[in-house]
């Protein structure tokens, strides 16, 4: 089939690759031409473990293009796909300018019938009002063309994206044509070819379900993270009591880790996102408004520890951080919890040397060179001179590390452990101390 993917982020680059890796011929316009540019030129702009050579090799074999024309990539294009971003607008809600401009676009430019797909997270509502900007535009132009817009949320998960694209453990069609339904099946059914995985359902079903989910995992995060710093208190270990409570299936092992907050560009938009919206509709969240909360407190309370251990703030004390992306695989930064504890440890006079295996070039772009910050080019080089050791992202290289070097190179040998990586006893008995999230001290 042949395929339009608007937005070249995550979901779009993720999901335009994986389209031609099936077979389907794909264009994905964006409106950035330096981002186009690289894409062209074989360049990823992301990381994403197996995304470069999916790209270059279907870029290579023909199936994948790259253009900023909208009239070239909507030429002769059965499938429309929305995957532009939904940043926070200010107020709490999702600011939809850029799904909306897209769809004039569509409407300026599309010359037949055609299935338009939004995969973007969108507030409920958003695919009508899509479906009325696209009619509105082609009324303009005194055109009639069949568009059925169709929600399709996209549930993959940074740093796994493509494995979760090719491997999906369901896809949800939302629409209410039957030609829409099977349309869509068929261009995704090579993912599933084994197992039926889709779930259809009506168009404003599809838009909450996205929400639901992410608002879901987000709860059980915070849930754990309140019963951490519960834990902390009453001298108990969260880590023993995440073994206790995992086997229960209704439980389960998945997102049952308390640590230093949820990140990232997902959760913590959509949360708030999804309370803005109910309190639109007239319908109090305060569940949702906790979940927020709790984890709005939980990036903050690394510093909270280190204010603990110092008697009061850190001034003047160097600090190497290991992990500065949201979460372990992924070079993304956004609303990671190191940016909070960087500002406060910054606000309080210390400096910082950090050290992540993707992330530091993002790091870079985020806050600019500073005096008080030094990227590193390894765990140990951001040990070098500091006088204690905060991990903030659970990458794999830290979670054997040497803790002789540890005691030496760590000047006041102590270890602000956000990921709950470490044994405590094994660090104090190479005369470390330890702090944990909820760990009873
Ligand atoms: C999340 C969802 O998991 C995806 O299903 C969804 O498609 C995506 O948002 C999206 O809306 O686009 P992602 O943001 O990539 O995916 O990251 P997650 O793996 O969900 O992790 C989110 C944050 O939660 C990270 O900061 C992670 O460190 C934290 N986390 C996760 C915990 O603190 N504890 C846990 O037990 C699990």
């Amino acid at each position: 089939m042949r395929v339009t993917m608007f937005g070249t982020g995550y979901v779009g680059l993720v999901t335009g690759a994986c389209l031609a890796e099936i077979g389907h011929e794909v264009i994905c316009v964006d409106v950035d031409s330096n981002r186009i540019e690289r894409l062209q030129a074989g360049e990823i702009p992301l990381y994403e473990p197996g995304l470069a050579p999916l790209v270059r090799g279907n870029a290579a074999a023909g199936r994948l293009h790259f253009t900023v024309d909208p009239v070239r990539a909507l030429e002769g294009a059965e499938i429309v796909s929305i995957a532009v971003g939904t940043p926070p607008n200010g107020e709490g809600g999702a600011d939809l300018s850029q799904v909306l401009a897209v769809a004039e676009t569509i409407g300026t430019h599309l010359s037949a019938a055609a299935i338009v797909v939004n995969k973007s997270t969108v507030p409920v509502g958003t695919a009508q009002r899509v479906h009325d900007t696209i009619n509105a535009v082609l009324a303009r132009r005194d055109v009639q063309l069949d568009v059925d817009v169709a929600s399709n949320p996209e549930f993959l998960k940074e740093g796994a994206a493509v494995k979760d694209c090719m491997h999906p453990d369901r896809i949800v069609l939302g629409a209410s044509r039957r030609t829409t339904f099977d349309r869509l099946r068929k261009l995704y059914a090579p993912f599933v070819r084994n197992h039926d995985r889709f779930v259809e359902m009506d168009v404003r079903s599809a838009e909450l379900t996205k929400y639901a989910a992410n608002a879901l995992l987000a709860t059980k995060i915070s849930f754990m993270n309140e019963m951490a710093r519960i834990a902390e208190h009453v001298g108990a270990d969260i880590e023993q009591v995440r073994l206790g409570i995992g086997p229960d299936p209704r439980i389960g092992w998945h997102f049952i880790y308390a640590g230093a907050g949820y990140g990232g560009a997902c959760f913590p938009k959509d949360v708030l996102a999804l309370a803005h919206a109910a309190r639109d509709a007239g319908v109090p969240a305060p569940l949702l408004d906790a979940v927020h909360a709790v984890n709005d407190r939980q990036k903050r309370h690394l510093y909270t520890l280190i204010q603990r251990h110092y008697g009061g703030p850190p001034a003047g004390r160097t600090f190497a951080l290991w992990g500065a992306a949201f979460k372990p695989n992924t070079d993304d930064v956004r609303g990671a919890p190191s940016l909070t504890l960087l500002q406060q440890l910054w606000d309080a006079g210390a400096t910082v040397r950090v050290y992540d295996p993707k992330a530091l070039d993002e790091l870079r772009r985020t806050l600019g060179d500073r005096e008080d910050l030094a990227l590193c080019d390894s765990p140990a080089a951001a040990l070098d001179g500091c006088d204690a050791l905060v991990v903030v992202t659970e990458w794999r290289e830290f979670r054997s590390p040497d803790l002789e070097l540890m005691r030496e190179r760590i000047g006041d040998r102590v270890v602000f452990d956000g990921r709950n990586i470490y044994d405590p006893v094994e660090l104090e008995e190479h005369g470390i101390a330890y702090y944990g999230i909820g760990r009873g001290r």
